[in-house]
């Protein structure tokens, strides 16, 4: 198992949700979050006044899935989330130990 945690803009959540449940994920965590990739440090004004920014808000997906989806969802992801320019966002997958479901107790992948 692996999780896919995609960092994207928060106008392309409604897409990516959509998209998601249509490809049939077994589960999806959406979470508000700051954060900043290259681009920090620039200028905006509010009420007048000069603020350095450094963070802007952006949309986490998490998605725990079988090996052999990660590069299907990792292509729909691009597909809904890429403009080209800076900001699209990131994608990192790391490995997942087990999954427990609770009502249950099933493990593993069958608790997906
Ligand atoms: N190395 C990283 N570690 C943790 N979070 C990151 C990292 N890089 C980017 N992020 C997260 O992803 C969001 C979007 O990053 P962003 O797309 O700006 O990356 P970038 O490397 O600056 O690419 P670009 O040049 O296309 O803007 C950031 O606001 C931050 O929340
Ligand atoms: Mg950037």
């Amino acid at each position: 198992m692996k999780k896919i945690e995609a960092i994207i803009r928060p106008e392309k959540l409604e897409a990516l949700k959509d998209q998601l449940l249509q490809a049939k994920v077994s589960g999806i965590t959406i979470s508000q979050v700051l954060g900043c990739g290259n681009q920090h440090g620039w200028t905006e004004y509010i009420r007048g006044s000069e603020v350095i920014m450094n963070t802007r808000s952006k949309v986490l997906f998490t998605i725990v899935t079988a090996n052999e989806r990660v590069e299907e969802i990792v292509e729909l992801i691009i597909k809904v989330a890429q403009t080209g320019e800076v900001g699209d966002g990131k994608i990192f997958i790391t490995d997942v130990a087990d999954c427990i479901r609770i009502r249950t107790k099933e493990r593993g992948e069958a608790a997906l």
